[in-house]
Parts: C-alpha cells; sequence; structure tokens
C-alpha cells in the first residue's frame, strides 16, 4: 500500500485534507499527516516510510530526501518550488512537481486587499486615495499575474505588465498593455505587484535602480518571495523617498527596523498568507494528491519540474 505524507507546518483548511483523504481513500492509499511541527527531525522521521509527501514552503533539502529512503515523489502544493532541492532529488530519482494556478487567485486577492488598505490609510479615519485610474505594473504575467490583472482592470486600473517569457499578445488578449523592459515597468507605474519566482537571475533584483525610478506615490507590493527584493534598497528608498510604500507577505530580514521607522508606509504579513485561504487548499490539495495517484498509477509526470 502506497503512503502519502502531508507535511505542512502551516496547514491547510480541514476541507482540504478532507479532500486529500478521500484522494488517497479512492486510490487505496494511506494518508499520514505532520501539521504545524517545529523542528526539522520531526519532518526527518515522518518522511522515513512514505511513499509520497505533499509540502507548501516546507523545506525538502537533501538531508531530507535522504531521510525519506522510499520516496518516490514530492509535490509542492503551490507554484514556487525554491524550497525543493530539485538537483539533489534528481540524484536520487525523486520527481518533483508542483501545482501551477491553483493558489493563483487567492494570492492576487491579497495584492488588493493590501493595497486598499494602505489607500485608505489603514482605515484611520483620514481621507484615502482610490485605486480606479492608477497605474499597476505586473512584474511575470504567470498565474498570478493574470489574476492581478483581471482584478486590477474590475478595479479601472490601467494595467501593464512586463515577461520575458510571455508573448505580448498574451497580455493584449487580456487587455494589459506589454511593456518592453523592467526600467519601463518602474517608470510608468505608481503600483508595482512583484510575482518574479526566487532563483539565481531575480535574487536582489528588485533594487535600488529600479524603484527609485517609480512616480509619486510609489507602492511596491510583493507576493512573491522574500529573496527577490535588495533588502538595503528598501531601507534606502524608505529614507529617500517620504512617499514609497511597501506591503509585503514576507518579511524582509530588516522587518525590526522597517516596522519601527516606517511603520506608516510599511505592511509585512506576519506570515505568509497569499495562498492562506480554505478556496486555495482545497485546489492545491485536491491537485497534489491527484498528481501523485496519477504518477503511481500511470507514471504521469505531467507538472514534474526537475526533469
Ligand atoms: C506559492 O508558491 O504557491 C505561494 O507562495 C504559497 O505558498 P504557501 O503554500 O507556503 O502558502
Amino acid at each position: 500500500m502506497k503512503r502519502i505524507l502531508v507535511a505542512t507546518d502551516k496547514p491547510f483548511a480541514l476541507s482540504a485534507i478532507r479532500n486529500i483523504k478521500s484522494v488517497s481513500d479512492k486510490a487505496g492509499y494511506e494518508l499520514r499527516l505532520l501539521e504545524k511541527y517545529t523542528e526539522k527531525s520531526q519532518l526527518l522521521e515522518a518522511v522515513a516510510d512514505v511513499d509520497a509527501i505533499i509540502i507548501r514552503s516546507d523545506i525538502v533539502d537533501a538531508e531530507v530526501l535522504e531521510a525519506a529512503r522510499k520516496l518516490k515523489i514530492v509535490v509542492r502544493a503551490g507554484a514556487g518550488y525554491d524550497n525543493i532541492d530539485l538537483a539533489a532529488a534528481k540524484l536520487k530519482g525523486v520527481v518533483a512537481m508542483n501545482t501551477p494556478g491553483q493558489n493563483a487567485n487567492a494570492v492576487a486577492e491579497l495584492v488588493f486587499g493590501m493595497m486598499l488598505m494602505q489607500a485608505r490609510n489603514r482605515y484611520d479615519g483620514k481621507s484615502g486615495t482610490e485605486l480606479m485610474g492608477k497605474k499597476i505594473g505586473i512584474h511575470a504575467f504567470g498565474n498570478v499575474g493574470v489574476n492581478v490583472a483581471r482584478i486590477a482592470l474590475g478595479f479601472g486600473m490601467k494595467v501593464f505588465a512586463y515577461d520575458p517569457f510571455v508573448k505580448k499578445e498574451v497580455m493584449i488578449a487580456y487587455n494589459v498593455t506589454p511593456v518592453d523592459n523592467e526600467e519601463e515597468l518602474y517608470k510608468t507605474c505608481q503600483y508595482v505587484s512583484l510575482h518574479i519566482p526566487a532563483n539565481d537571475k531575480t535574487k536582489k533584483s528588485i533594487n535600488y535602480q529600479l524603484i527609485k525610478i517609480m512616480p509619486f506615490g510609489a507602492t511596491l507590493i510583493n507576493t512573491a518571495r522574500k529573496e527577490v527584493i535588495d533588502e538595503e534598497a528598501l531601507s534606502k528608498m524608505f529614507s529617500e523617498r517620504k512617499d514609497f510604500i511597501y506591503l509585503t507577505d514576507i518579511e524582509p530580514s530588516n522587518n525590526a527596523e522597517l516596522s519601527r521607522d516606517f511603520a506608516a508606509r510599511y505592511f509585512a504579513t506576519p506570515k505568509k498568507m497569499g495562498a492562506q485561504t480554505a478556496e486555495a487548499n482545497v485546489n492545491a490539495g485536491i491537485a497534489a494528491a491527484n498528481q501523485i495517484v496519477r504518477f503511481f498509477e500511470n507514471g504521469d509526470t505531467t507538472f514534474q519540474v526537475n526533469k
């Protein structure tokens, strides 16, 4: 009998677990749960005799892969897979997958939750501003970017996007104006929403040179990854530009300093909340479970990210 472990430091909604269990039961597999673990040793113990693992932002490094002696597949229930050591997995013959798109709307809605909260001065009674008519730049036009565009258009915003991997015609089909490079996006848009993955090319790529050219009211929203921001550039921007605002779903290392010195213009969720909705959990959880069953039953490797 195959065993699936759901290992989530940040647990799924109960409804998601029920759905994952029903996919697993139907396939005749055993489902195990390791939620809210605090020590890596708990993960190392839990993976020892399972065939498949479903994770979120949980770290699956070489040590975890080594401890998982029977492991054949690990599925990241979500988009970004920078938390899996892909090379180590490949070396061990473990297939790594993600579930692209399944939590994209949830992340996009959080972008607007944070933007509205800030535009209305965190509901302190003072006169705020509206999103309608403002320019928003979507940095990377993947699944989350597409959802951000849909919602932004609903608000009556002017929507621009930059993504070297997406054809301009695709953006135009979504009523989005494509731009030729990052500089043009940042120069044009008061709001910029980040949706780039964290990799060697993107780490610290959102730097001072780029954000300093944003127009007045510059508001940078990061629901992507901590690593893509140059954190020193953030401090510099906050000090130099009294209009600069940073809204993030991932606390930077200088969170304490930014919260202390720039509280009115800086907001960070206490824990990554973008994908933390029942709907996103259910969608990503079911997709992950189905991908595992299809992999074992039919050898289906669609969504493999470490080919
Ligand atoms: C993702 O890459 O899918 C998002 O960042 C969500 O991550 P989470 O599942 O840890 O909330």
